[in-house]
């Protein structure tokens, strides 16, 4: 049939489009209708074809069943969390051994070293974070973190990488879970950066994949255009899920990987790959350990390493009551004192097995009370809420603890690994709590001990605090021993820059 308005009717290749893209619209719209969720599709049918194929595409992205069933328990019923019976503190390592640990040690040292050499070892970061409290419009790992060079989170850990692997002839790949949000501009930053000479082939990024933001009060999910849903990561839990989906345990297998070490993007200081923690996680056949930092209080912004019915949990802060995280032993030490710093070793095998078809992947969900701006369908009026109106919901990878049959906690020194950036730097320094800031001075403070170690003197304040501002880049040193390979002054002058 021709057009009446004797425009030319479309080609074949055209009604080809057209009709996949019906029948697109068509399944996506059987699929919303799971979740009662067909107010997705209100627009449709004004998009132009770009705008209506990243629509269909970001649906498609999406499973709607669980969606219905997460809405069912998280938002219209509001899944609580149960405090169990039964929580004891998780025993742990500590960082220096007792005499009757020692030769256990030494042996997990020497194993830890051995699977790195044999490439049973691969890095694994997760840097799919919105990092919306530090206030960087890039990929956090962008971010710069040092006090002298300003290298960024990302030059840190791959300057610690090429170290380890100098140090044990070996290839150390590196697997980065990055978000939809964020992939392009990551992607970018490595290219631009030649993959700081770790070679392409020995570096995967992949996504993870996002879940929608709903309506707290209509259980909808909300649209931020006419072409696009509120889409925000699915938690660093789903790193878990997308170390499988996106081929990377497949990799990991004809590599011969063995052993994940996971750590965040944005704490400078962490040692991505730990010989003696991978040593005493694999001596002890643990299927997913973690490290512990002694907490600081009681109440410290840390989950907590617990035993929950024998089996390995966190507890988050906000759930150990007061009277738990006030407990103090017969020495006068915090009963529940191993805080967690999300750093796991995670056996490949145990990432498989929980991502077996036949059983389902059993992370829970958690709910997060959020403000999310949105399109108001009925006026088409784009909303900045006050208050917090939808609900968005995460995985959190130490949920996978209790499904492990046997789990282990390293204690680490807080000093040595731990400066996270997590906020920005607040107006007054004091003020300052997992900063910028705060970060530049922990690494200071760990360079100046491993100087002090290695007989260099340095200038301190009144206060203690480190005087010059020192940078240890870790192609330099790894660890304190590092340094007695390099010809160091005997003293650092005070107000001065020092950068090994
Ligand atoms: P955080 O939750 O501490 O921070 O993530 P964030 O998401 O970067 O920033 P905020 O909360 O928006 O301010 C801890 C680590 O987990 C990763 C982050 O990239 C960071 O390394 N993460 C978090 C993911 O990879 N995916 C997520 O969905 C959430």
């Amino acid at each position: 049939m021709t057009p009446g308005n004797g425009a030319k009717p479309p080609s074949d290749r055209t009604r080809t489009t057209m009709s996949i893209t019906t029948d697109r619209i068509s399944c996506a719209r059987e699929q919303l209708a799971l979740a009662g969720q067909e107010h997705v599709l209100h627009f449709v049918d004004a998009l132009n074809d770009a705008d209506c194929t990243r629509l269909l595409s970001q649906i498609e992205s999406i499973d709607w069943s669980e969606i219905g069933s997460l809405i069912e328990s998280h938002v219209n019923n509001r899944a609580g969390w149960q405090l169990p019976d039964c929580i004891d503190p998780a025993p742990w390592y500590p960082c220096v051994p007792a005499a009757e640990l020692q030769d256990k040690y030494t042996k997990a040292r020497a194993l830890g070293e051995q699977l790195l050499r044999g490439g049973k070892v691969a890095a694994f970061t997760v840097a799919g974070g919105q990092g919306t409290r530090l206030g960087w419009d890039a990929p956090k790992g962008t971010f710069a973190a040092t006090p002298i060079t300003g290298t960024t989170l990302f030059g840190c850990l791959a300057g610690y990488i090429t170290k380890a692997q100098a140090r044990f002839g070996c290839t150390v790949p590196w697997y980065i879970m990055t978000s939809p949000a964020n992939d392009a501009d990551t992607r970018a930053f490595f290219e631009d950066h030649g993959y700081f000479g770790l070679g392409s082939d020995n570096i995967m990024l992949f996504p993870q994949a996002m879940m929608p933001a709903i309506d707290a009060t209509t259980a909808k999910v909300l649209l931020t255009s006419r072409d696009g849903l509120a889409l925000s990561p699915n938690g660093h839990g789903g790193a878990l899920k997308a170390l499988h989906t996106s081929g990377a345990t497949a990799d990991m297998r004809a590599r011969g990987v063995e052993q994940i070490s996971y750590t965040q993007v944005d704490n400078p200081l962490v040692k991505v790959v730990d010989p003696l923690f991978i040593g005493l996680h694999a001596l002890d056949e643990a299927q997913m350990s973690s490290k512990m930092v002694s907490k600081a209080h009681p109440t410290e912004k840390l989950g907590n390493f617990c035993l929950v019915d024998d089996k390995m949990a966190v507890i988050e802060y906000s759930d150990l009551p007061d009277e738990l995280a006030q407990q103090r032993t017969a020495d006068g030490e915090l009963r529940f004192s191993a805080g967690s710093i999300a750093i796991h070793v995670i056996r490949h095998d145990f990432v498989e097995q929980l991502n077996d078809a036949t059983r389902g992947f059993a992370l829970p969900y958690h709910r997060a009370d959020k403000k999310v701006d949105y399109l108001d369908i009925a006026t088409g009026d784009i909303i900045e809420p006050d208050e917090p109106n939808a609900v968005k919901l995460e995985m959190f990878v130490f949920d996978a603890l209790p499904l492990c049959e046997s789990s282990i906690v390293c204690e680490t020194d807080r000093i040595e690994e731990f400066a996270p950036i997590k906020n920005a730097d607040a107006a007054d320094p004091a003020d300052c709590v997992d900063s910028p800031l705060t970060s530049r001075r922990l690494q200071i403070e760990r360079a100046a001990r491993w100087l002090e170690s290695a007989g260099v003197r340095v200038p301190r304040n009144g206060d203690g605090n480190v005087d010059p501002v020192i940078e240890i880049r870790p192609t330099t040193a790894i660890e304190p021993d590092d340094l007695r390979q390099i010809e160091l002054p005997q003293h650092v002058e005070r107000a001065s820059e020092t950068l090994l």
